[in-house]
């Protein structure tokens, strides 16, 4: 049975009860965030609690519990949940009102509600343990504050199950310059010519944690160069690789892009130097 975290409460799922009026439900009004937990050992705790301050000021919902509170609730529940590879998500919506509007009155209490999921194993760096993706690409549809991690994810949800209707793991989101953005649940990144590049942070991308971390080991270690720019969908499909990140899935190689094979659609061996990097030195944040 898996026990959920709910205005203030620790409680197993089944009796977790949320107002019909919250308009988390009615409008999507909320912000949210993933934690990947591996053992007990949260990956980029203060990066994501400090994301999720960043967001709830954005969207003007007033929480103002410290990193510490934080901290004892995901580790409580981790805990009561058995350990193991968990995502921890962290929902914050601006709470419930009688009256549904879609302009909200001052001083609503907001919604606190956390569960934990079970995440892949940590990766190691091996070719043969990773399971690559295969990736479709589309014009990304969503609107233009994907800077801000918002429960209204309907764009992204759609994109997802286009590209799993097809076939695919992943949906690459490029602009209508046919630039390329992230994908619908992850930052994206090729290797041209031995450089790690990924587009530069901008309103229409998540500033994803696993990004920032990456970039950080990557820059520290010196062994790889890595650059942010624009990227253009042609780069993406002569790439000699392709990888996606996100906190529940940690980096992944891909190796065909639209039907299209990138690296002879063979895991390559820049992604096994920055796996090596990554796994060495991700708990250090
Ligand atoms: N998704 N871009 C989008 C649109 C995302 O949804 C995510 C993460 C990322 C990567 O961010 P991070 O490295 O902080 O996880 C980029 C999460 C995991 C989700 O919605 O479940």
């Amino acid at each position: 049975m898996s026990i959920v975290f709910l205005n203030q409460k620790f409680i197993p799922v089944e009796e977790a009860k949320i107002s019909p009026m919250d308009r988390g439900f009615l409008f999507g009004d909320g912000v949210y965030e993933v934690l990947p937990s591996y053992d007990g050992e949260i990956i980029g705790f203060d990066l994501h609690i400090d994301r999720l301050k960043t967001n709830m000021s954005a969207v003007g919902i007033s929480l103002s519990w410290s990193h510490q509170k934080w901290l004892k609730i995901c580790k409580t529940l981790i805990k009561k949940n058995g350990f193991g590879s968990l995502g921890v998500y962290l929902h914050v919506s601006r709470g419930s009102e009688p009256v549904r509007s879609h302009s909200y009155a001052d001083g609503i209490d907001p919604t606190v509600f956390v569960f934990s999921f079970k995440i892949p194993p940590e990766q190691t760096a091996s070719k043969s343990q990773i399971v690559p993706y295969k990736v479709s690409t589309s014009l990304d549809l969503r609107w233009s504050r994907c800077q801000i991690k918002s429960t209204s994810l309907l764009g992204n949800v759609m994109h997802l199950q286009q590209g799993h209707q097809d076939g695919f793991d992943e949906t690459l989101l490029f602009n209508n310059k046919d630039e390329l953005r992230e994908g619908s649940t992850c930052n994206v990144y090729i290797v041209k010519n031995g450089v790690v590049i990924t587009p530069p942070l901008d309103n229409h991308i998540l500033p994803g944690i696993t990004r920032c971390i990456l970039l950080d080991l990557l820059l520290k270690d010196g062994s790889i160069e890595v650059k942010e720019r624009i990227i253009s969908k042609e780069e993406v499909f002569s790439a000699t690789e392709v990888w996606v990140t996100s906190s529940s899935k940690g980096v992944i190689p891909v190796v065909e892009v639209d039907g299209k094979p990138i690296n002879d659609g063979e895991v390559g061996d820049i992604w096994l130097l920055a796996q090596k990097i990554y796994s060495k030195g991700k708990k250090n944040y």
